[in-house]
């Protein structure tokens, strides 16, 4: 049978043809053309065609209307369904999910390469087989692969040890269950035939839906694939774990429906090497967003780090000029970083700005407010600021930090190490008020600090850490620097 052809769909503004441009003849965007799988089935016989399309006599009408709606439920109507929600084994990836796995939930996992996605779902499965049965699709390897990975884990029940085991062959015995397949069809019978609670994908860029002519990992493959698992993953309550691979922009690959259609993005990030990870839910159905999970890579696979502010935390005992300490607050997890500045003269026209786990924009403006309030010549000096451990820490209350860590370098002075600096910076040169406070002087009090140099009028002075109010950054400056040197 000829295969009926596909359409070619613009991602921008809809606009559909039958052939390919590079440029969309209606919106003039460029390369937003993807390829869709041609409809099933003919328009006139489709479910909606045949509602749509019939002539109803009034009196089919009326009838109609007597019994009142069929489809629609008001609120009160839905079941009351309490979903429980289960615990992944990891304190760190239920913090993220919002609190556990929420069954039937489409979890979507992005990340680097080798930043450790396939270590963490397989550790995740591993625990949860040992009460219901997983489904573990390797796509990208080979079972043999998966196995040598599962060794180096440290993990290996074995799930249907045939013969022994008189349920082995009962589908619904718990246990890790792996398909290497790449067949989006096979996967979907799999997943039907098993039916496991919870399974994985790994990764939906290899998966092949053969309707479509474009290859595995092609914008077309990735949405189609994603939503026809959807469709039966909330048909059947299964909870999918699916890992995206991410573009060189650090976006998940294939088009930002992917992220539309999903219960909950997971972004798996960290320097890959340094041996912290850290986990980032920016969507989430369930949960608050901005959660952060914290991991190390270890030779066994992945370790939580339950305290992770020590990891960001550097040595103490010996001071260094233009350091500063801040504590960022990511989600409701406040963590400790430490942030190093140095600034030096330029060999330049336009001296070099350069900034590290903090956003560029907030540099240049801590920079001219430091230059025109606080009176730092810094137009013929280089500027260079980063975060430890690459962390990233893009939130206004890191701003105190940053202007201190560049006016300690300028002055070649240290700041008190035990001192943790809270505070956005206004362009006018004050020290505004901040979220979340209390929760972040609790992390420092915990950590062994003993002041806090806080904006003014904005509490915290039921803490046990010395709290300093401020009201300019030119004050703060003052205090810090002038307290250790
Ligand atoms: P992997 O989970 O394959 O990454 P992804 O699926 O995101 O591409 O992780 C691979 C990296 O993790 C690899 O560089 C080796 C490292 N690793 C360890 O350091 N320890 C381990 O126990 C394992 C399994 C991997
Ligand atoms: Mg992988």
């Amino acid at each position: 049978m000829a295969k009926s052809r596909s359409i070619f769909v613009c991602n921008g503004c809809g606009a559909e043809s039958p052939q390919y441009f590079g440029r969309c003849p209606v919106c003039g965007s460029w390369n937003t053309l993807i390829e869709q799988a041609p409809p099933v089935g003919e328009a006139g016989n489709s479910r909606v065609g045949v509602v749509a399309g019939r002539s109803r006599s009034p009196k089919e009408r009326r009838n109609q209307k007597d019994q009142g709606p069929r489809l629609a439920l008001t609120l009160a109507q839905i079941e009351d369904r309490p979903q429980p929600r289960s615990p992944s084994g990891y304190g760190e990836l239920d913090r993220v999910l919002g609190g556990g796995i929420v069954p039937g939930s489409l979890v979507l996992v992005g990340g680097d390469p080798g930043i450790g996605k396939s270590t963490l779902l397989l550790q995740v499965a591993n625990h949860l087989s040992a009460q219901i049965p997983v489904l573990y699709v390797c796509a990208e390897e080979s079972g043999q692969q998966v196995k040598l990975r599962s060794q180096r884990l440290g993990i290996g029940r074995e799930p249907a040890d045939k013969g022994a085991d008189p349920e082995a062959s009962n589908p619904q015995h718990p246990g890790l269950y792996l398909l290497p397949e790449i067949d989006l069809e096979t996967i979907l019978m799999e997943l039907e035939a098993l039916h496991p609670p919870v399974a994985v994908i790994d990764s939906i860029q290899a998966l092949y839906y053969n309707a479509l002519t474009s290859a595995p990992g092609s914008v077309s493959q990735v949405r189609e694939c994603t939503s026809a698992l959807m469709q039966l993953a909330k048909r059947e309550d299964i909870t999918l774990f699916i890992v995206g691979h991410v573009t060189k922009e650090g976006a998940i690959a294939g088009p930002k429906v992917l992220e539309h259609l999903v219960d909950t993005v997971l972004y798996f990030e960290g320097d890959r090497f340094a041996s912290h990870r850290l986990l980032r839910s920016v969507k989430n159905r369930f949960g608050a967003t901005h959660e952060l999970g914290v991991f190390e890579m270890v030779d066994r696979g992945l370790q939580e780090v339950s305290n992770p502010s020590e990891l960001f935390l550097g040595n103490r005992d010996e001071a260094v000029p233009g350091i500063a300490t801040i504590v960022a607050c990511e989600g409701t997890r406040p963590l400790v970083v430490e942030l190093q500045a140095l600034v030096s003269p330029t060999s330049y026209s336009s001296p070099r700005r350069t900034a590290t786990g903090i956003e560029y924009n907030r540099l240049l403006q801590i920079l001219a407010v430091l230059e025109k309030r606080v009176g730092i010549p810094l137009s013929k000096l280089d500027a260079y600021v980063a975060s430890s451990g690459g962390l990233n820490v893009g939130e206004p209350a890191a701003d105190l930090g940053i202007a201190i860590a560049v006016a300690a370098s300028f002055r070649d002075r240290t700041v008190d190490p035990y001192t943790a600096l809270i505070g956005e910076v206004g362009l006018g040169g004050q020290v505004r008020p901040i979220s979340q406070l209390d929760l972040r002087l609790k992390e420092a009090a915990k950590l062994g600090f003993k002041r806090a140099i806080v904006p003014k009028g904005q509490g915290g002075t039921d803490s046990v850490l010395e709290v300093v109010p401020v009201g300019r950054v030119m004050d703060a400056i003052a205090l810090a620097l002038g307290a250790a040197s």
